[in-house]
């Protein structure tokens, strides 16, 4: 069965917006990992506005499973990480504009630029995953720079309005699984999954783990963190 990650950026995001101290995705990842989650994600962004660094810093503390970093390539992050030592940190395009993060990392372009970065990165003991839309120029360099996984983006997917669309994303997303897989990364993929198109992305058996936010955390809202894991991860086995 692929990992259940669950992303509490949303948590601290509804928290930001009075400044006050709750809700505490520290809070929230207790309750995911206590209903099965396999592991949790935090963005720390550039502008900080939503994870704080109190946030990584406890949540290193105190997660059980596996705490990935999702983090821009950048100098500062890469101290903040080597301080807190994740178990993963995942290396995404970062744009202060955006709402969430658009496009998967250009590793094909920023190859050797990258290059310090990740080698910083282990150096500390922390496994690298590259954030990448589903394309081969991007894997080889993934395979090339010895990054540990590749997460897949699956927004293109997730968000396809015609049937023909979304079959051609699921299709990418196959092909790109298998030359992952076959180069010997871990597959890791994100992005807009929700509680009908797992249904699909299960088909993919290289995947193995799911890195999901938004679908989840709309819906704990709803009807509390546990019985929302528990439903994602009954849909992933
Ligand atoms: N993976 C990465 C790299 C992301 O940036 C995000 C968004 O924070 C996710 C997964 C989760 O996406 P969503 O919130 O749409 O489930």
């Amino acid at each position: 069965m692929p990992r259940l990650a669950i992303n509490v950026d949303h948590v601290a995001t509804v928290r930001q917006a009075r400044l006050a101290p709750e809700p505490d995705p520290v809070a929230a990842a207790m309750f995911a990992e206590l209903a099965g989650a396999h592991g949790i994600v935090v963005h720390l962004r550039e502008d900080r506005r939503h994870i704080q660094d109190r946030d990584v810093a406890v949540l290193r503390k105190t997660v059980k499973t596996k705490l990935n970093l999702e983090m821009a390539a950048t100098a500062e992050m890469v101290e903040i990480a080597r301080k807190i030592k994740p178990d993963v940190a995942t290396l995404v395009p970062e744009k202060r504009q955006e709402l969430t993060t658009e496009g998967g990392l250009d590793v094909a372009v920023f190859e050797s630029s990258l290059q310090g970065t990740v080698e910083a990165l282990h150096g500390s003991g922390i496994a690298v995953s590259l954030f990448i839309d589903p394309d081969a120029k991007h894997i080889k360099a993934a395979r090339r720079l010895e990054a540990d996984y590749v997460e897949l983006h699956t927004g293109a997917f997730a968000e396809a309005k015609s049937f023909a669309d979304r079959q051609e994303q699921f299709e990418r997303l196959v092909t790109a699984a298998r030359l992952a897989k076959k180069l010997e990364l871990g597959v890791h993929a994100g992005h807009g999954v929700d509680y009908l198109n797992i249904l699909w992305l299960k088909n993919i058996t290289e995947i193995e783990e799911y890195s999901i936010g938004h679908s989840i955390i709309a819906r704990a809202v709803l009807v509390g963190m546990d019985r929302a894991v528990r439903e994602m991860l009954q849909l992933i086995g």
